[in-house]
């Protein structure tokens, strides 16, 4: 496959020109890929109204992941969650209403900041079974109770999958339901840009999505911040919009360093890439096997994912970390419950083989008294919209003495930035729990 971005910024370098433009580095090292970090030069296209090389590159990436149209973000999937609610928003069924999205409650904190911007109210769906603040997988028969309560309200249905845990929705089937309805399914796959790849595709967007957003960067071998928005055949009437909307929310000097990242990945993704996927989803596979073994007790997760369930495993967060630490192991997340592990093709053999001898060395099920947190998730009241409570005057107060005040800004740490209050939400002792738990001790409140 062609990588157009990449070529032209290697032709520029080619020809040693004079850099009378931006940025200020003039292509000399400071960190030393300067001479590959150019603007919107002509001949570079323009990102968001794309008619040269980024629109041939994005093609590309459109028939790798069997989407409609797919579009570059170099602000990450937070960008792309913005631009799809202003979509929805600008799309909404009654102009004299505003719009509403029927979201599951565990939602990364950009998608508050986007219904804040849009004004976009918002109705939750909460797990049935709660386990932890990341996770809220909404069955098709919960979904389909919602929205024959709600559907004329509805102007879309957002969910998050995978979710940080790598649990997963079934997102055919949620899809099916919405479309009975006629409302569009937005899916947030921040961590699933892989999932098209796998023998039997696992992506939003081939399964019946509306629209969706990847972050290449979790997954796939893309610098941080390079990310997809990918629209499906059904949303062929919003692609007018995404291009006004991506530019609205975002920055007008898009990274070429993150744009040469995404147009090198269609390459990659082109070349061999399904196999390499396959044999690393058989050798994870392998290694939770073997812990298992050892009386590891790994949760069910999408297949890039690892995740260790400290508690029911009966150790302590501290006892993993040091075994970790002997090897320099860098986990993606923990907290005392779980610990998540992320792996990629790119990840070597003796990768695995140390992650193995480090877990192998913990004596499991030492104690039966580890903490788990599980989050009960709840119907919290609403004192203002989210919109209303973000641009609040606002207070900062101590957690512990906030039962009753109205939120005004998400307080969550990042990773896994899923708030457990919600801004314009009157503050429980439930989620002021969860905030303890995870070392949040200051919040802002509306004055
Ligand atoms: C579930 C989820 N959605 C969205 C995001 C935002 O993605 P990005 O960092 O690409 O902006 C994250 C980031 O961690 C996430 O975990």
């Amino acid at each position: 496959m062609n990588t157009p971005i990449r070529d032209f910024v290697l032709d520029y370098n080619e020809k040693n020109a004079v850099r009378l433009h931006m940025p200020g580095h003039k292509g000399k090292d400071f960190l030393g890929f300067e001479k590959y970090d150019i603007t919107e030069i002509d001949g570079a296209d323009v990102l968001y109204s794309a008619e040269g090389i980024i629109k041939e590159s994005e093609e590309n990436a459109s028939s790798l992941f069997g989407s409609f149209r797919t579009f570059y973000s170099c602000e990450g999937s937070s960008l792309c969650i913005k631009a799809m609610l202003a979509i929805v928003a600008s799309q909404r069924r009654d102009k004299n209403k505003k719009a509403k999205i029927l979201a599951a409650r565990n939602v990364h904190k950009a998608f508050i900041y986007g219904c804040a911007l849009c004004d976009i109210d918002v109705e939750w769906m909460y797990p049935s079974v709660s386990s932890h603040l990341c996770t809220c997988v909404i069955t098709p028969d919960e979904l389909d109770r919602k929205l024959s309560q709600l559907s004329e309200d509805v102007d879309g249905v957002y969910i998050t999958s995978p979710d940080y845990h790598g649990q997963t929705s079934d997102v055919r089937a949620l899809s099916e339901v919405c479309e009975r309805y006629s409302v569009p399914l937005l899916v947030d796959n921040a961590h699933g840009a892989y999932l098209g790849f796998l023998e039997k595709s696992l992506h939003p967007i081939n399964n019946g999505a509306y629209m969706c957003c990847d972050s290449a960067h979790k997954t796939l071998p893309v610098l941080t911040g390079g990310a997809y928005l990918h629209l499906s055949e059904k949303a062929m009437d919003s692609v007018s919009y995404v291009e006004n909307m991506m530019a609205l929310m975002g920055s007008t000097s898009p990274s070429y360093l993150i744009l040469q990242s995404l147009d090198m990945c269609n390459k990659y993704l082109s070349e061999g890439y399904k196999e390499r996927l396959a044999a690393t989803v058989k050798r994870i596979g392998k290694l939770k096997y073997e812990l298992a073994d050892c009386g590891a007790v790994i949760e069910d997760s999408e297949p890039l994912k690892l995740v260790l369930n400290l508690s029911a495993s009966g150790v302590y967060v501290d006892t993993v970390l040091s075994a970790l630490g002997e090897y320099a192991i860098v986990p993606e997340f923990y907290d005392n419950g779980h610990m998540v592990f992320m792996f990629t093709p790119e990840n070597t053999e003796s990768d695995y083989t140390v992650l193995s001898e480090a877990l192998s060395s913990v004596n499991y099920g030492s104690y039966t008294d580890a903490e788990s947190f599980v989050y009960d998730y709840e119907t919290v009241d609403r004192g203002l919209t989210i919109r209303d409570a973000v641009f609040s005057s606002k207070e900062t107060v101590c957690v512990k003495n906030s039962e009753g005040r109205i939120c005004a800004s998400p307080a969550i740490t990042c990773p896994p930035a899923v708030p457990p209050i919600v801004s314009g939400e009157i503050i429980s002792r439930n989620a002021i729990d969860c905030m303890l738990y995870y070392g949040i001790d200051k919040i802002e409140v509306v004055k």
